[in-house]
């Protein structure tokens, strides 16, 4: 292990992230009520130039009216981009009314450090005037060509950030890549053509001691294509993805959860390795496969994950208000 410790970032459970449109109220207490573990409400991309204003009025009544911690949900909001004259706004006006309630800012199409910084400045202003209770955390979309060249930077450029996000159609608009549906493959690439952005943004995200997210899979009505997705992401190291639609969030959280095989084969890594080194020894063996301390540290990733998972089931956590 490197001398350079790094803090990792807080710790939240993001198997499945709800992206719900601050324009259309009547979704929030369906929101509310389904399964996913992070909600966002969103004044970028799913609304239109026309509606940005009464959006934003429409995401401060659903974080003043809506017990989403109460309800064991993170929730964030999407800004518009630095480079739209609304984004200002949305952070002064969501964060003045009701940045008690908000848990993290959600930075659309990152590309520099710079950006991070100038959302990092509004909120420590607006938190101190208001003197807000707790820090709003902040999350990046890497979901553009400048995005992913310096996605290590942006993985260092503020103590806020806690999570990076991989948005594929704005990416692949970005490096015009051609793909035919969101978050969906183009059958002439022989494997997934989203494999180096994703791994790329998940190295940084690990080395600083982020959660890296998957973004959306457009087509709500192909569910094995979702899965599938998912699941590629899965394998790189991702820790859970957007749904644009609820019907994607029971397979986010299934594919985002370790099954409890592999959380009792976890414990039995970690006590055995314990064991191993209670007689000296770093390598053991379980059912006729060697494990040492790198197995237990892919263990106790498991372990901790199924902790979370299991605390956020727990009423006693579901129901501190404000639980920050
Ligand atoms: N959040 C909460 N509820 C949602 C929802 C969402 N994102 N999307 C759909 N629903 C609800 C609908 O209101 C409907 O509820 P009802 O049965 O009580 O009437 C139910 O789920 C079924 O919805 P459906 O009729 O299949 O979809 P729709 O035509 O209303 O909306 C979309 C389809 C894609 C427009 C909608 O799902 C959506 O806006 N998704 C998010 C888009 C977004 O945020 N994009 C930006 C990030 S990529
Ligand atoms: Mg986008």
């Amino acid at each position: 292990m490197s001398f350079l410790r790094i803090e990792p970032a807080r710790q939240r459970l993001q198997r499945s992230e709800l992206a719900v449109p601050a324009s259309r109220p009547e979704l929030f207490g369906k929101a509310l009520h389904g399964d996913a573990d992070y909600i966002f409400l969103d004044l970028e991309d799913s609304v239109a130039p026309g509606e940005k204003e009464i959006a934003r009025g429409h995401a401060v009544k659903a974080l003043r009216d809506y017990d989403w911690r109460g309800r064991g949900k993170t929730v964030s909001l999407r800004i518009n981009g630095l480079d739209t004259h609304f984004m200002y706004r949305d952070v002064i006006d969501v964060v003045e009314l009701a940045g008690d309630r908000l848990d993290t800012i959600l930075i659309p199409k990152a590309g520099t450090p710079s950006d991070v910084y100038m959302v990092d400045a509004l909120l420590t202003q607006i938190e101190e005037a208001r003197a807000l209770p707790h820090r709003i955390g902040i999350e990046v979309l890497i979901e553009t060509a400048l995005g992913l060249a310096n996605v290590e930077a942006i993985a260092q450029s503020s103590r806020r950030v806690e999570a990076m996000h991989f948005g594929v159609a704005d990416y692949a608009a970005s490096v015009r890549a051609r793909t035919t549906s969101i978050g969906g493959l183009n059958p002439d690439y022989p494997g997934d053509q989203w494999h180096y952005a994703i791994s790329r943004m998940v190295v940084a995200c690990r080395a600083y001691g982020l959660r890296p997210i998957d973004g959306p899979f457009g087509d709500f009505k192909d569910p094995e294509g979702y899965l599938a997705a998912a699941r590629r992401a899965a394998a790189l190291g991702i820790e859970g993805k957007w749904a644009i639609h609820p019907t994607q969030i029971p397979m986010a959280n299934e594919v985002f959860t370790p099954g409890a095989p592999e959380v009792e084969r976890a414990r039995r890594i970690l006590a055995a390795v314990e064991e191993a080194a209670a007689v000296g020894r770093g390598a053991a063996q379980l059912d006729g496969k060697m494990i040492d301390a790198a197995s237990a540290r892919l263990a106790q990733n498991i372990v901790n994950t199924a902790d979370s998972i299991h605390a956020r089931r727990a009423p006693s956590l579901t129901l501190v208000p404000g639980g920050n």
